[in-house]
């Protein structure tokens, strides 16, 4: 949440600020703004509501002269309404400021520094920035831990000083921040796209450290007053800067959906090893599969769903108790694990704030954490006992694709991993399984290449105000991502049922012509599902049926079908997805909504 830029060196700051900005917008679209040292020393303040772009505009007719530091803001609002004055950076005597984060302790800090009057904006963000002005006599790093002692909550900040022209201080603190010493400059940045057009060497800003950032160094100091003892560990960037374009498709969201195969096959391939699913270049031994008496998995959002399909794939195999927690309510359950469980957390970005706790939480109890991320390098991966990442490349549109498939395909192989050091499935069955799972690649190819008609069966929901999404077992499962994606970039109202439950209540939704997507791929449903269907249809619905290529389907059941290529019933999620992802993607252009960036969302959720 909030997207976070600093640069110092000697290009023109404001470019490289901006664009920088544009490719962090994903994290947080309701206002930008910059700050510039500008040649005599004073620091120049441009702030806008809306996209980055209302905000270049604006630079141009406002700044004039040139900057060769700077630091910049994309913001997703919590404290304080979308406005101009809201945005950041926030200035205070010779402060100024950014932050990614909650201050939780704003209200103690402004009465405890008679702030009151002196506050314009409504931000927790400008108490900050106001109690560090109180704090600063000349010694910016003096004055950054002062302030540290203080706050309560979760932050990084990139903070300017008047009277210390060309260098930018940062302090991190859960919130997520990265940053390189290129010849082009030093820089930092909240996410690596923003930098990646400079350099492919970074490195993650520990958190309770400072950086300082001057035009050619970068300087790490602790909280104590040293210099950290450790620099930390530079890091390669492993994909190229064509990943985060769009390279001819019209939305990131297309593209990505377009990627998924290929991130497949990057996530499963360098993990078979004769035929078997293999972890030891991971560095996860087989024990921790063996030693567990049962599975917590913990996520949010769209990794949450790929939870629930991991659990319905594992438990009849596995057989033990497989369970599947919301992160942002399992850190305040009390939940029954200890050292006997395998606690899997997933997450895109590795920097959730809920799904961080829950993974704290975990390790307090003595389990074994194995972390499904895809960002290199982030604070869950850093943090989890063993980590299996993703290898879906940059995902920038904030409704998540291609990073659902392949924390999917990672999913199937742990639990087929499990299955063979558990001894439930022979390397026969664990050879098979694998088969199979390659098998969707070129299912999902299937899919997309029928994207044309599944622009038209969106056309036929675009105008409806709500959408249900039903199906039996893994079907139910599907579809609850189906519903979140749909919902998410098209604001219709969308929801998932479990067929079988419709008629306890749900049904009476149900009048003529609302559509409702019925999956039906797993056999020993499929009947029932059927028969769900009709119900529904009896009572007016419009019927849009995912199946599989070969089902004998009634012709007056269903108005519109969309037919997924006949792989083993446990896989089917792969093409259903691709589906589903696709009706959601064409429903948002049909709206000619802001498919990449809808309203109220953001890509990186580190606020609680
Ligand atoms: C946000 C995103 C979702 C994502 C969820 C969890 O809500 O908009 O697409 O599924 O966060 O994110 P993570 O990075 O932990 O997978």
């Amino acid at each position: 949440m909030c997207g976070i830029i600093g640069y110092t060196g000697p290009l023109e700051a404001p470019k490289i600020l901006l664009e920088g900005l544009s490719a962090l917008e994903y994290r947080g679209y309701d206002s930008a703004g910059i700050a510039l040292c500008m040649e005599d020393s004073k620091i120049c303040l441009a702030k806008k509501t809306g996209k980055v772009k209302n905000l270049e505009e604006y630079c141009k007719k406002m700044i004039s002269g040139s900057a060769h530091s700077g630091i910049g803001h994309t913001r997703w609002a919590t404290h304080g309404g979308v406005t101009d004055v809201n945005a950041h950076p926030h200035r205070a005597g010779k402060v100024v400021l950014i932050h990614n984060g909650i201050i939780e302790n704003y209200h103690a800090l402004t009465d405890r520094f008679h702030l009151q009057d002196r506050l314009i904006s409504q931000t927790d963000s400008e108490v900050a920035a106001q109690t560090l002005n109180e704090l600063y006599t000349g010694d910016p790093l003096e004055a950054i831990r002062s302030l540290i002692g203080l706050l309560e909550g979760s932050y990084s900040f990139c903070i300017m000083f008047e009277d210390q022209p060309g260098v930018i201080y940062a302090i991190r603190n859960i919130s997520p921040l990265v940053a390189a010493s290129t010849p082009s400059g030093s820089m930092l940045a909240s996410d690596l796209t923003a930098l990646i057009p400079y350099t492919r060497q970074y490195f993650v800003v520990p958190e309770q450290h400072i950086v300082k950032l001057t035009p050619y160094k970068v300087h790490v100091y602790n909280l104590d007053d040293t210099f950290s003892k450790d620099y930390p560990e530079i890091m390669t960037v492993n994909w190229n800067m064509d990943a985060a374009m769009k390279n001819g498709f019209p939305h990131f969201m297309l593209k990505e959906i377009h990627e998924q195969p290929e991130a497949m096959r990057n996530t499963i391939l360098p993990r078979v090893s004769k035929g078997l699913p293999c972890f030891s270049d991971d560095g996860i031994p087989d024990h921790i599969f063996e030693n567990c008496d049962q599975v917590q998995i913990i996520a949010c959002g769209t990794a949450m769903y790929a939870g629930m399909v991991a659990r319905a794939i594992m438990q009849p195999v596995l057989r033990i108790p497989i369970t599947v927690s919301i992160a942002s309510e399992f850190r305040y359950e009390e939940p029954l694990i200890d050292e006997k469980s395998l606690v899997i957390i997933i997450s895109q970005s590795g920097e959730t704030i809920d799904t961080l706790a829950a993974l704290r939480l975990a390790q307090k109890c003595g389990s074994t954490t194995l972390a499904v991320v895809n960002v290199k390098g982030s604070t869950i991966a850093r943090e989890s006992d063993y980590v299996l990442y993703t290898h879906a490349g940059p995902e920038i549109a904030v409704a998540s694709t291609k990073a659902y498939s392949v924390q999917l395909a990672a999913l199937y192989m742990v639990s087929c991993r499990m299955a063979l050091v558990r001894k439930k499935y022979t390397k026969e069955q664990a050879a098979n399984f694998l088969g199979e799972l390659l098998d969707v690649i070129p299912a999902m190819e299937n899919v997309i290449a029928q994207k044309e008609h599944i622009r038209d069966v969106a056309s036929h929901i675009i105008q409806s105000p709500d959408v249900f999404f039903i199906g039996r077992g893994l079907d139910y499962a599907f579809s609850l991502e189906g519903a979140l994606k749909l919902k998410e970039i098209s604001y219709i109202h969308s929801e998932a049922y479990a067929a079988g439950e419709l008629k306890h209540g749900t049904i009476a939704l149900i009048s003529d012509q609302v559509p409702v997507i019925a999956i039906a791929t797993q056999q020993h449903v499929y009947s029932k599902t059927i028969s769900n269907i009709r119900e529904v249809k009896a009572r007016g619905a419009y019927i849009i049926l995912l199946v599989k290529e070969n089902a004998v389907v009634d012709e007056n059941l269903a108005d519109l079908q969309i037919r997924i290529p006949d792989v083993a019933d446990h896989f089917t999620v792969f093409p259903i997805a691709a589906a589903l992802q696709l009706i959601a993607y064409y429903t948002s252009l049909g709206k000619h909504l802001d498919v990449d960036q809808p309203r109220n969302l953001a890509k990186s959720v580190t606020v609680e």
